[in-house]
């Protein structure tokens, strides 16, 4: 059985093909991409454009421990409405992902429950407390793609030091949450005007910035590569292009809800609105977009983080920290950054897609001939209203829910299989 996309306009980000032409995809590979093709089921793209399946390399599965947020297949799933074939799995579940046997029971329930692929990143520190490594020898051959204690920062900067040594020694990237603890501890939203009008304790700048900083720091002494997620201020972006000016091996990214919203989104106490690092102000968005346009910024992730319902359901400060991300990534950048022009189509797709797997070293995010049959079929120009009875995700935790965007995921294939139709 083959699969054939018929008269889709190809966006292909490394500019290989592009126009309107028919796909056909056998055994899960691209087998073809040309004029008049025929195929054995056949997907009408007319009017659609598409594109590399799109890359998250920051999510959350919640799978082991936390399953009534979500498991790796709701997330999966919900990866695949969103228009992502390939996802970086977080290791902060309970328990966490540090050793040999997690890693493969993660493999192992992806496989078994998976519809996209699901590579996991595990611990820098056993139990991320920060103090012991892990074995990341021997967690890389079981195929984790990178390592970070993500929820939180490495306090120690000896450790942190230690543990840039070990992954830079197994060729792996560090994945860099940048907190001060210290200096964030007690706080639930961006420090500012907002946070003193409401009453709520603040988390200052500084502290995402000094740590950004640090960990650059500490990875050029030990000649690490190390990534920096989810920026969030026009401080931020700023040290990691001067970081990168001096030629430190250092990525970013940024997540939509960072460029999407300001701290005012909070006012109305929406616990949907909180997450760890908090929405900042319009100075940062504008930062942000500096940054994606100059290339300081690498790539957009989601930080997908669900919470039920009943957790999110309490006074805001109680709230725990995150939102879904997956479901509206796409659709928050053609709507946030293509539709005013601060960037093209191309642009924002390259980023959702060979960007992002750059930094893992995948060999996915780009179409061609004989490569993986992983694709998104969408339409940049439909207009949609996010609903909260929609999500494929097991949690309803989006500050978008009612919210109208534009860019809509039409189908999602990965290894050949259709796994999402709108
Ligand atoms: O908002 C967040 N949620 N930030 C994090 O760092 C962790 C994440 C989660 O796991 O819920
Ligand atoms: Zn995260």
């Amino acid at each position: 059985m083959s699969l054939l996309i018929k008269n889709a306009r190809i966006l292909d980000p490394e500019g290989k093909c592009s126009g309107d032409l028919d796909i056909r995809i056998d055994d899960g590979t691209i087998a073809e991409i040309g004029s008049g093709l025929s195929g054995d089921e056949v997907i009408d793209a007319a009017g659609l454009t598409v594109c590399p399946g799109l890359v998250d390399i920051h999510v959350h599965f919640r799978e082991p421990g936390q399953e009534s947020k979500e498991d790796i297949a709701s997330g999966s799933r919900a990866a695949a409405r969103g228009g992502f074939t390939t996802v970086v799995t977080m290791a902060n579940t309970q328990p966490r992902i540090d050793n040999a046997g997690m890693v493969e029971f993660v493999n192992r329930r992806a496989r078994e429950t998976g519809c996209i692929r699901i590579r996991p990143a595990a611990c820098a520190t056993k139990g991320m407390l920060g103090e012991e490594l892990t074995e990341m020898a021997e967690l890389k051959e079981l195929g984790v793609v990178a390592v970070t204690d993500d929820g939180q920062d490495i306090a120690s900067s000896a450790v942190m030091r230690r543990v840039l040594e070990y992954a830079a020694m197994v060729d792996l990237p560090y994945m860099a949450h940048c907190e001060d603890e210290a200096l964030a501890k007690g706080g639930a939203m961006n420090e500012g005007f907002t946070a003193t009008r409401l009453g709520i304790p603040g988390i200052p700048k500084a502290a995402e910035e000094i740590r950004i900083d640090r960990n650059i720091r500490l990875a050029e002494v030990a000649d690490a590569h190390i990534h920096i997620q989810h920026v969030t201020t026009a401080g931020g972006i700023e040290i990691v292009r001067q970081a990168k000016k001096r030629g430190a091996k250092v990525t970013c990214e940024v997540c939509p809800h960072h460029f999407a919203l300001t701290d005012a989104a909070v006012e109305t106490f929406n616990s949907n609105a909180k997450m760890n690092p908090p929405l900042r102000e319009q100075h940062d968005i504008e930062g942000i977009i500096e940054g994606i346009q100059d290339g300081t910024v690498d790539c957009i992730s989601t930080d997908h983080a669900p919470h039920t319902p009943t957790e999110k359901g309490v006074e805001f400060e109680f709230a725990p920290f995150g939102i879904l991300g997956l479901e509206t990534a796409l659709a928050l950048t053609i709507t946030e950054l293509v539709k005013p022009g601060h960037i093209t189509l191309e642009r924002a797709i390259q980023l959702l897609t060979t960007e992002a797997a750059r930094i893992c070293k995948f060999d996915c995010g780009t179409l061609r001939v004989g490569g993986p049959a992983d694709l998104t079929i969408f339409d940049p120009a439909e207009e949609w209203t996010v609903s909260d009875d929609s999500f494929a995700s097991k949690s309803r935790n989006s500050p978008f829910i009612g919210t109208t965007l534009t860019g809509r995921v039409r189908h999602t294939i990965c290894g050949g299989e259709i796994v999402y139709t709108a």
